[in-house]
C-alpha cells in the first residue's frame, strides 16, 4: 500500500467484490447475526461500482441536495460564538484549526495508519478485510488499534494542544480543567456506498456530580447553592446536563467536505435528546442530507458526542479521513481513562498537554499493550494485545 494518500485521487476502494451491507464478525466471517456497528442501510445501491446506475442516481441526488443549508463556519478566534453554537447545536465547524504543516503531517499520519489497517488484504476475491462490526470500506482508527487509541502515535499526540484549539476547548468546557481521553477517528474509502446509521457516541449518565454543577456555573448557569444537589430544580438540572457533555471530540478534516466524499452528518439539537435516533429504515431524507458540506480541509468539527451523527456515502475517488482527539470534563470518572500514551510521547508534549494527559500516560519503561498494532478484525487485535501483555510480563 505504498504511496497511499488521503488527499489525491486514488485507486483504493470501490471493491465490487464486497457486497453492500456486508459486515464481518470477530474472525472475519461475513454476515454474522450480531452486526455490531455495521447496521445495514436498506436504501444502499445494489452494487459497489463507480458507474453503477444506482450509484449514479445517488450521486446526482447528493450533488443537488447534500449539505446543511447556510452551514455556519467559524474562524478559530471567534471563541464565544463557537461555544454558543456548540452548546446550541451539539456541534460546530471551525475552519483553519490546522496550519499547512500540521495538516500535511496529519494527512501523512492518516495515510500511514490506514495502510497498516489495509495491509492484511481481503479474502475470497475481496480487496480488503472489513473491520469487525462495521460497514464495508469504513474503518475507525481508534477501534482498529489494539490499544483502542492512537495516543502512542506522535502525529496524533501533537494535535492535542494547538494554539487554535486550546482556547476553544477552554471556552466550551468553561475552564482549562479538562482532560484527554484518547484519539483515533474515522476513515472511509471511496466506494463506501452505505449510510452509517445515526448514533450518539457513548452514553449520558444523567447524573450531576459536584464537579458537573461547578462546570455549569463556570459556563454561566445560575446554580442555586444547595446542600443537597437533588434540591436543584428541573430547569437547572436540564441546563447543567445540556451544557456539560461527558465527551467532546474534535474531528479534523484532511480534505474539503464535499457533497460526494462522505461528509459527516450531524443532527442539530439532538445532543439533549433522550430518545433514540431513527433507524436507517425510518430516517427521513432531511437527516440524511444534514451533512457538513463546505467545511474545508484543516477545519475541525467539534462535537458533543451525544449529538446524533453518522457517516455518509463516499462516492468519490478520494479517501475521506477524519482523525480525532477526544476530551472529557474534569468530573469524568478517572477510572475510565486507560494508560494508552507511552511516557516518551508524553514527555514531548507542552506543559498543558502533559497536564491534560496525566491520566492516560503509562509509566516510564512500560509500553501500553497493543499500542502501534493495527488490525481490522477483533480477533487479530486481541491476539496482538495479548502478545504485548505477555511480553511486558516476561
Ligand atoms: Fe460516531
Amino acid at each position: 500500500m505504498k504511496g497511499l494518500s488521503v488527499i489525491d485521487e486514488t485507486d483504493v476502494g470501490w471493491d465490487e467484490h464486497t457486497p453492500p451491507n456486508e459486515t464481518v464478525d470477530a474472525d472475519g466471517n461475513p454476515f454474522p447475526s450480531d452486526r455490531g456497528f455495521g447496521v445495514a442501510d436498506p436504501r444502499a445501491p445494489k452494487r459497489r461500482e463507480y458507474d453503477d446506475p444506482d450509484v449514479r442516481r445517488l450521486r446526482d441526488h447528493l450533488r443537488q441536495h447534500n449539505g446543511i443549508h447556510s452551514l455556519e463556519i467559524c474562524a478559530p478566534d471567534e471563541v464565544e460564538r463557537i461555544a454558543r453554537i456548540f452548546h446550541r447545536d451539539g456541534f460546530v465547524v471551525v475552519r483553519d484549526l490546522l496550519n499547512t504543516e500540521q495538516l500535511e503531517r496529519f494527512c501523512e499520519g492518516c495515510a500511514r495508519v490506514l495502510a497498516q489497517i489495509l495491509a492484511i488484504g481481503g479474502t475470497d476475491g475481496r480487496k480488503y478485510t472489513t473491520e469487525t462490526g462495521r460497514l464495508p470500506h469504513r474503518y475507525s482508527y481508534g477501534t482498529s488499534s489494539a490499544s483502542r487509541q492512537l495516543m502512542h502515535d506522535s502525529t496524533w499526540a501533537s494535535m492535542i494542544d494547538l494554539p487554535t484549539t486550546t482556547p476553544i476547548l477552554t471556552g466550551i468546557f468553561g475552564s482549562a480543567d479538562y482532560r484527554v481521553f484518547g484519539g483515533g477517528g474515522d476513515v472511509c474509502l471511496p466506494g463506501a456506498i452505505e449510510y452509517q446509521h445515526l448514533h450518539a457516541d457513548g452514553s449520558e449518565p444523567q447524573v450531576i456530580p459536584e464537579g458537573r454543577a461547578a462546570q455549569a456555573k463556570l459556563l454561566g448557569v445560575d446554580v442555586k447553592e444547595a446542600a443537597d444537589s437533588s434540591a436543584l430544580d428541573l430547569h437547572t438540572q436540564r441546563l447543567i446536563m445540556e451544557l456539560t457533555p461527558p465527551f467532546v471530540t474534535i474531528n479534523f478534516l484532511m480534505s474539503d467536505a464535499t457533497w460526494e466524499n462522505g461528509p459527516i452528518r450531524q443532527i442539530p439539537g439532538s445532543h439533549t435528546s433522550r430518545q433514540s435516533p431513527p433507524t436507517p429504515a425510518e430516517e427521513p431524507e432531511w437527516m440524511r442530507l444534514s451533512t457538513l458540506v463546505g467545511a474545508p480541509a484543516g477545519a475541525g468539527v467539534i462535537r458533543d458526542n451525544r449529538a446524533w451523527h453518522g457517516a455518509t456515502p463516499n462516492l468519490s475517488r478520494q479517501i475521506r479521513a477524519m482523525p480525532n482527539i477526544e476530551y472529557v470534563p474534569s468530573w469524568h470518572p478517572a477510572e475510565s481513562s486507560r494508560k494508552t500514551m507511552p511516557h516518551e510521547i508524553w514527555e514531548t508534549l507542552s506543559p498543558h498537554a502533559q497536564r491534560i494527559c496525566r491520566l492516560i500516560k503509562a509509566e516510564p519503561g512500560i509500553w501500553p499493550a497493543g499500542a502501534g498494532e493495527m488490525h481490522p478484525l477483533a480477533s487479530g487485535r486481541k491476539a496482538l494485545y495479548k502478545k504485548d501483555m505477555e511480553a511486558t510480563s516476561d
